[in-house]
């Protein structure tokens, strides 16, 4: 059985900044109630005009996964592009992005819908297929434009969210590597659903006249709801990935949490018993942008000199479904 690895990192921030003090001009909040609650400070928001649609961005962080790799666009055996908001219903983002990459080995090309835990996802499912041998380079991506979603008039909603994306290159190890992904866990429990959805727009409810003018075909969530479940299920995926590797929390150097909320990541460290200093935080930046949250803290943190090779890594994300998964890899 192969072993794989990460191999290259990359990410993409539109260039719009919008803070609290922005958004307290168009709906009755203010930056001491949003941060005191959520932790952000400002979010990013993707251009309409085009060049920052999700794949744009997905574009933009894969060329830097590919280089730091060392692989060309050909050297990709597979596509997962994790997104709740890809830039069309078909094709899929992963087959828009392949063609925007100019890959011509005609690689599997594949779309996540698992919410904010749809990097993870793909982690651990191209790392399964590395291991068999199916594979051997997989380009997994999270890439959001949440702005599109959201209904700007709801104030408990909108201060949430943010645009932006992350990728990573995993791919098949060298024997005599250290880094390696250990242990991963998936999982969902559908009775949630209703906790956060967005049922306007499918094959049931077709988005009609009324759903634009009453303003019911964004997203919608149940906040306090999501909080509670959120926490307990963080906390016992990483315990169970570090169970199965027999690797214990003193040892865990980084959790790289999804960044949805602070007091969820800070509930879930309390929980877990790990140090703060050991947990990667940036939700102050860019607030919840689902699938690209652990991928995003995870490039920055690398680059800012905190994760470095070798290091014991833990991704822990949870999202609408609800859909969570955990992954604890040696970087
Ligand atoms: C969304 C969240 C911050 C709301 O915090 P909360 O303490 O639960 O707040 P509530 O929704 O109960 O609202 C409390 C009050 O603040 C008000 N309020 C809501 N949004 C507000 C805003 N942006 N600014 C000011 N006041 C606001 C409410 O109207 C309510 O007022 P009331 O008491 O007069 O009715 C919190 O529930 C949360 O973070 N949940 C997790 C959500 C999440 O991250 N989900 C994604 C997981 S992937």
């Amino acid at each position: 059985m192969y072993k794989s690895k990460i191999k290259g990192t990359g990410i993409y921030l539109p260039k719009k900044v919008m803070t609290n003090d922005d958004l307290s001009k168009t709906v009755e909040t203010n930056d001491e109630w949003i941060f005191t609650r959520t932790g952000i400070r400002e979010r990013r928001i993707c251009s309409t005009e085009g060049g920052e649609f999700p794949t744009d961005m997905a574009l933009n962080a894969a060329k830097d996964c590919l280089a730091e790799a060392k692989l060309e666009p050909n050297d990709i055996d597979m596509i997962l592009f994790a997104s709740v908001t890809p830039d069309a219903k078909l094709p899929n983002s992963a087959c828009i992005l392949q063609t925007k990459l100019g890959i011509t080995n005609k690689c599997a090309a594949l779309d996540i819908a698992a919410a904010c835990s749809g990097f993870v996802y793909g982690i651990n499912m191209a790392d399964s297929m590395i291991k068999t041998g199916m594979v051997k380079n997989v380009l997994v991506v999270g890439s959001e434009m949440l702005s599109r979603e959201v209904n700007w008039e709801d104030r408990s909603i909108c201060i949430l969210f943010g645009d932006g994306c992350g990728a990573a290159i995993i791919g098949r190890n060298d024997e005599d590597d250290q880094s390696e992904v250990l242990s991963g866990i998936l999982g969902a429990d559908g009775t949630g659903a209703e906790f956060f959805d967005q049922p306007v727009g499918g094959s049931v409810e077709p988005i009609a006249q009324s759903h634009l003018d009453n303003r019911t075909h964004f997203m919608q969530m149940k906040g306090r709801d999501m909080f509670k479940v959120a926490t307990r299920t963080l906390a016992d995926n990483a315990k169970t990935v570090m169970k199965r590797a027999g690797v214990s929390m003193d040892e865990i150097d980084w959790l790289v949490p999804h960044q949805a909320n602070i007091r969820i990541i800070e509930t879930t460290g309390k929980l877990l018993g790990i140090p703060d200093e050991k947990v990667i935080v940036n939700i102050g930046k860019y607030g919840n942008t689902s699938a690209a949250t652990i991928p995003i803290a995870f490039y920055e943190a690398i680059k800012e000199g905190k994760i470095k090779r070798g290091d014991l890594v833990l991704f822990d994300a949870f999202g609408a479904g609800l859909t969570s998964g955990a992954t604890l890899l040696r970087y």
